[in-house]
């Protein structure tokens, strides 16, 4: 186990009914910018709850922020929060409106000329002051209701990169499960496999990650694969998706990752895979992941005979062949949740994994645990990915 130092400020509020607390959480003198996505919120009820509990608070909105949230639109909202002297964000969304409004929490306290620089390591993020945020989670995916993290695309250059600032934890999430009854199956689908990727990322690396955290990875793991079916069966049981929505938010929380060495080649590659070909994130994750495991198999077969017996129970046979029945099964998963697991099946060809490999290579960059995938690598598991 690696030294580490764990803080997670942000207040979780679960359960039935618990939208109403933002009126009490958020400070009566802030003056609170609501922001949200493409109107789902304003169908099932959830824009009606926050704007009824915040009758009494000065209040702005800000919406349209869409799926893989933009750079362009996001500085819109950065000028009406300039304009309204906002000093409190509230996030009601999936992980694409939480990460727009931390990156607007950022922003609006940005002078200089080009903001996208927080995101591309021109500026670093964490000199600048944040307005503070808070979030209503309607989409468990992303675990951003509960960590520092935001992902944003430019869609003038198709890029999309991380940033992350320790002011950005929200002061408090609201996680109620029924919000999510109105998610359509394709999300709820993206969202299992964004978490199953989550603890991959931080438990398929070296074997000395600690048995605490091994455990807790594990038994989210199998959660997961628990659900899935039942989920896919029918997605507004309450038991079914509060236990989602806890499995979403524990694997990006920093829970599992204490002491533990992480991978995110997974996600590096799955980005770009959005930015070139707007994937959805779930999707670009079910096709990397499997292929990483195949082409690193070497360098985490420890990992991955553990993750074989523990979670899939494979323990007959040699270690190869023990390790292809769990990268089966990994696939297995995505597909029977409709999520196809091939780059072919989307049409996408060598000219994008060029482009691709090209960027890691003018970015300098190895990825993965210790570095240990280099642009040649990426190559390669892209190349099994097809
Ligand atoms: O925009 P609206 O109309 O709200 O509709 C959304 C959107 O179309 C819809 N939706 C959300 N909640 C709903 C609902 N529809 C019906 N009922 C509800 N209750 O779902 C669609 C997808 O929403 P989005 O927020 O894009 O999905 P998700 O939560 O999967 O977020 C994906 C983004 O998060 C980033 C991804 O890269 C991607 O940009 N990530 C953020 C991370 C973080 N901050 O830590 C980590 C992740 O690995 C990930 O990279
Ligand atoms: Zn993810």
């Amino acid at each position: 186990m690696q030294n580490f130092v764990f803080k997670n400020p942000t207040k979780l509020i679960f359960g039935k009914n618990t939208i109403s607390s933002v009126a009490k959480e958020i400070p009566l003198s802030a003056k609170v910018m609501v922001t949200y996505g493409g109107g789902s919120i304003k169908r099932n009820g959830v824009y009606d709850a926050v704007m009824a509990a915040l009758t009494n608070h000065n209040v702005i909105e800000f919406g349209g922020i869409e799926p893989n949230p933009k750079y362009e639109t996001l500085m819109k909202a950065v000028e009406l929060g300039k304009a309204n002297n906002i000093d409190y964000l509230l996030a009601v969304g999936g992980g694409s409106t939480i990460d727009g409004t931390k990156f607007i929490a950022v922003a609006l306290n940005f002078d200089e000329d080009d903001a996208w620089g927080l995101l591309t390591g021109e500026y670093n993020p964490v000199k600048y002051k944040t307005t503070p945020l808070a979030t209503v989670l309607t989409l468990p995916a992303t675990g951003s209701e509960m960590n520092c993290g935001a992902v944003i695309s430019r869609i003038s250059s198709e890029e999309k990169f991380a940033i992350h600032h320790p002011s950005n934890y929200p002061q408090f999430s609201i996680l109620d499960p029924t919000v999510c009854f109105s998610l359509p199956k394709k999300q709820v689908a993206n969202g299992l496999a964004d978490t199953y990727c989550h603890v991959l990322e931080q438990y398929l690396t070296t074997t000395d990650n600690g048995r605490v955290c091994d455990r807790f990875a594990e038994g989210l793991l199998l959660n997961v694969i628990e659900l899935a079916p039942q989920l896919m069966v029918t997605n507004d049981n309450y038991d079914l998706m509060a236990d989602f929505m806890m499995s979403a938010t524990m694997g990006l929380n920093g829970f599992i990752a204490m002491g533990a060495t992480s991978d995110w080649a997974t996600h590096m590659i799955g980005h770009e895979l959005t930015a070139l070909c707007k994937l959805d994130h779930g999707v670009t994750l079910s096709i990397v992941g499997p292929a990483l495991m195949d082409v690193m198999r070497d360098a985490k077969r420890a990992k991955l005979l553990q993750y074989a017996e523990r979670v899939w129970g494979i323990k007959d046979g040699s270690e190869d062949e023990r390790i292809d029945k769990a990268i089966a099964s990994t696939r297995e998963l995505y597909e029977s949740m409709g999520i196809k697991t091939h780059l072919s099946d989307y049409s996408i060809g060598q000219d994008i994994a060029d482009e691709i490999v090209k960027r890691f290579r003018d970015r300098k960059l190895n990825i993965g645990e210790n570095g240990i995938i280099t642009p040649d690598l990426v190559a390669v598991i892209l190349e099994r990915a097809k």
